[in-house]
């Protein structure tokens, strides 16, 4: 297991929790200094914060945390944050940010396959929804992470026309949600509270993708 701040290195990995392929091995180079990311994780970070709240206590799962755009909102609130994500190039960039030193511990795995031994006060994720396969093992996924009573937020498309992402893009699953269907698979895992905001709406060539934030408590 990675500690603080750091990503294991290559050999440590458990091949069996690691993807294939590192798709985001190149995106990763300049994915901070990318305008549209840059006002969508803005947006998304403030909704959260805005939606859910948080203390100096609490420990959070950051799923798909990416370069830690998230992370580095969240950071100053809370406790501790694991952030997890299959690319090891994306947290490579996130364990390389002196903000988030010693407070965000940066792990490479693939929690549907092989789940953390821990449970969280919250778990929050952007834009990494639409990038797993397997929406139903993933909330599940969620649900066995969370502490009794923890909060659940979850930020991504809006049903889209797959225009969202380039034609030949790879390693995307879902052109969006709908928000009932998705309501229902939270239901079934025996979340409550589920309220759904539009937490921001991207404007991109020409077209409107409405992005938003859902928010669950895990009964029990
Ligand atoms: C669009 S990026 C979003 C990154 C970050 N949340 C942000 O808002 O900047 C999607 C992220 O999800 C990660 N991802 C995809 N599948 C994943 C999985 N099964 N488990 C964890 N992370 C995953 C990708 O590697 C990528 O870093």
């Amino acid at each position: 297991m990675a500690g603080p701040g750091a990503v294991e290195s290559r050999e440590e990995w458990n091949v069996e929790k690691q993807p294939k392929r590192d798709l985001f091995s190149e995106k990763a180079q300049d994915w901070d200094e990318n305008e549209l990311v840059r006002e969508l994780s803005s947006a998304i970070g403030g909704t959260i914060l805005k939606q859910v709240p948080f203390d100096a206590q609490m420990t959070i799962l950051d799923f798909g945390a990416g370069t830690g755009l998230i992370s580095a909102q969240l950071a100053p609130r809370v406790g501790r944050i694991v952030a997890v994500d299959t690319s090891q190039a994306m947290l490579e960039r996130l364990a390389a940010k002196p903000e988030l030193q010693g407070k965000v511990e940066a792990v490479c795995q693939d929690i549907t396959q092989a789940g953390l031994d821990r449970r969280f006060d919250r778990i929050v994720s952007a834009m990494a929804m639409h990038h797993v396969a397997d929406t139903d093992r993933l909330i599940g996924t969620f649900a066995e992470h969370l502490k009794p009573g923890g909060l659940l937020a979850v930020a991504d498309l809006d049903t889209e026309d797959g225009t969202f992402h380039p034609e030949d893009a790879q390693g995307v699953h879902h052109h969006g949600f709908d928000r009932d269907a998705l309501a229902a698979i939270l239901e079934r895992h025996g979340f409550e509270d589920i309220r759904f905001v539009t937490a921001h709406t991207v404007n991109k060539e020409g077209r409107e993708y409405p992005v938003f934030l859902v928010t669950a408590k895990k009964g029990g």
